[in-house]
């Protein structure tokens, strides 16, 4: 049974993890208004979270004020810029003290590695010294929620928040709910993800929710397609973009989302399903990661990158 008040809203919210898609939730839930905790492992995780958000919250105003006036001179641009960024920046916390957060947070969203064991020990240290009505929430793209509800004693506060790459501009949030999640819980997390921005989904507990079910078979037939020499890897994407109408191609998406996380999620899904071939792992994704070139994070995937400024 939710120990929370049925029409409270989430007040504090905190993100486990401040890397790719941490940081673009903390980043989408201050915009809201929402004071956010981003907790990370150390100093330089956090300086380096801060200038991520930063960095996106700028892009992101930049483009709002110039295509609303484009009259507007670069100072003008700047001064807009810098003003916002930091009213949004001034709402988020960076920390490396888990325990404190947790003790005063309404909503804690992990975002750390695409790893069962890793998140299951953060919710088992964490279901102790949470507030009792703190509702938990796994970003994870690929791994079993019930098998993370299971490890706390609030499976019935517990559901996926599952967010897209690049946050700041992908609108959806696929909502996952187990059988035993309260339905008051189901409804505090549709309202929070409605305002944040996001279009919300609901979706059972199955690998791959529904985008990566479709997204990660297509992702690694691409790249068998490669393998098999019927077509470069720029023709691919050409191809995508130009004859299905997708903003990106299969490529470039998997440098943006990470080559790493790709191969994480398929070396999973194939440990479960063996005899699946859609799992089945590919060697030109293997060769990228082993190689450190997971995408633009690294500088280096599919693609070059230049480096960040
Ligand atoms: N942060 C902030 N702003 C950003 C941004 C970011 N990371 N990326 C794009 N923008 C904004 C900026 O305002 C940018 O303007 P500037 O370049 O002038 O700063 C504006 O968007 C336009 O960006 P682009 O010109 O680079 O590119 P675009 O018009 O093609 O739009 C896109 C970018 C929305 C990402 C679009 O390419 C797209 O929809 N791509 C598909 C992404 C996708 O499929 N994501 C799902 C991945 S799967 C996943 O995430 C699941 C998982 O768990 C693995």
């Amino acid at each position: 049974m939710f120990r929370g008040c049925r029409t409270a809203r989430f007040a504090k919210v905190a993100v486990w993890g401040g890397g790719t898609m941490g940081g673009g939730i903390a980043q989408v839930v201050a915009s809201s208004g929402y004071a956010v905790s981003v907790v990370e492992v150390n100093a330089d995780r956090c300086n380096a979270a801060q200038k991520n958000i930063s960095g996106s919250l700028s892009r992101v105003f930049k483009k709002k004020f110039e295509t609303a006036n484009p009259k507007a001179t670069a100072d003008e641009v700047a001064a807009h810029v810098k003003t916002s960024t930091s009213d949004v920046m001034s709402k988020i916390n960076f920390s490396t003290d888990g325990a404190a957060v947790a003790a005063t947070s309404d909503l804690i969203i992990e975002a750390v590695v695409e790893n069962l064991e890793v998140k299951n020990q953060l919710w088992k240290s964490l279901d102790p010294i949470a507030k009792p009505t703190c509702v938990f929430a796994t970003n994870t793209s690929s791994l079993s929620v019930a098998a993370q509800a299971a490890v706390t004693k609030r499976s019935t506060q517990f559901g996926g928040l599952h967010f897209f790459s690049p946050v700041a501009m992908m609108k959806l949030v696929e909502i996952v709910t187990l059988d035993q999640t309260d339905p008051n819980v189901k409804t505090q997390l549709r309202d929070f993800v409605t305002k944040i921005g996001k279009a919300p989904v609901m979706c059972s507990d199955t690998k791959g929710f529904i985008v990566n079910r479709l997204l990660v078979p297509y992702m690694l037939e691409a790249a068998r397609l490669v393998e098999r020499g019927v077509a470069t890897v720029e023709d691919v994407d050409v191809a995508m973009k130009l004859g299905a109408g997708h903003p990106m191609g299969p490529f470039t998406l998997c440098d943006s989302v990470g080559i790493d996380v790709i191969k994480l999620i398929t070396d999973a899904w194939h440990k479960e399903e063996p005899q699946n071939p859609l799992f089945n792992p590919v060697k030109l994704i293997d060769d990228k990661v082993a190689a450190g070139h997971v995408g633009m994070k690294a500088g280096e995937g599919f693609y070059k990158y230049p480096a960040k400024k």
